[in-house]
């Protein structure tokens, strides 16, 4: 029998990166999709930059460093909103239509992951908060590797851990880089384009390109 794996990048993709900024907009004021938006940027930046530092720290560190960077860029109170939108970065929502998602794949009988960024405590607790444990066999975090995407030693682990060649892996991610990676590592990519962006200009082609994970489903599920 063919072994198949659906491999979900977490940030983005199955969570909504915006919703804890948006939850606290009045703290945030008028600026608020603007700080949402820088922290992710820093978020994102950190990530590639210390992984070519060689100074890995985890993601839940470099969340809390991007969004004490985006507050003061804004000059926010941080000492008012820093705690809250952590926390609530820790039980971020997921995208509307993903539990059922994820249960058409699970009643399919599909072995599903998650391979993110993410600490292993964030993911959990971003999962468990959306009610969403009963639907992964693995959740694979880059701290077993201790560098960040797009290094190819992450992609690896959905081999090393659930047996799955990389041609059999159907990886589904927002992030245009992490397409671009995910595509040149040999995984067959789905670009969820949420956000309606330009694909950026770097190797790597995803084999199908969607808005959303319900219109994935609507064309191969
Ligand atoms: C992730 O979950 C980068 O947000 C991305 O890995």
């Amino acid at each position: 029998m063919k072994k198949h794996a659906y491999v979900f990048d977490a940030y983005g993709t199955l969570l909504d990166i915006h919703a804890a900024s948006q939850n606290h907009s009045g703290l945030l004021g008028e600026n608020t999709a603007k700080v949402s938006d820088l922290w992710r940027k820093k978020q994102l930046e950190y990530t590639w930059l210390r992984s070519l530092m060689g100074v890995h720290v985890d993601f839940w560190e470099i969340t809390k460093d991007a969004l004490s960077y985006a507050l003061e860029y804004f000059e926010i109170d941080h000492l008012e909103c820093f705690d809250e939108l952590c926390a609530s970065y820790l039980e971020i929502p997921c995208y509307a239509e993903v539990p059922q998602l994820l249960k058409n794949l699970k009643d399919q009988g599909q072995k599903v992951a998650i391979l993110s960024n993410g600490s292993p405590l964030m993911i959990q607790s971003a999962v468990n908060a959306n009610n969403l444990q009963y639907f992964f066999d693995e959740i694979l975090s880059v701290e077993d590797v201790g560098i960040f995407k797009p290094d190819r030693k992450v992609y690896s682990l959905v081999e090393e851990k659930l047996g799955v060649t990389p041609e059999k892996t159907n990886f589904f991610s927002s992030n245009a880089w992490d397409v671009a990676g995910a595509s040149v590592f040999g995984f067959s990519v789905v670009w969820v384009n949420r956000f309606n962006q330009p694909a950026e200009r770097l190797p790597g082609m995803p084999r199908l390109t969607v808005k959303s994970l319900e219109e994935w489903w609507e064309k191969e599920g």
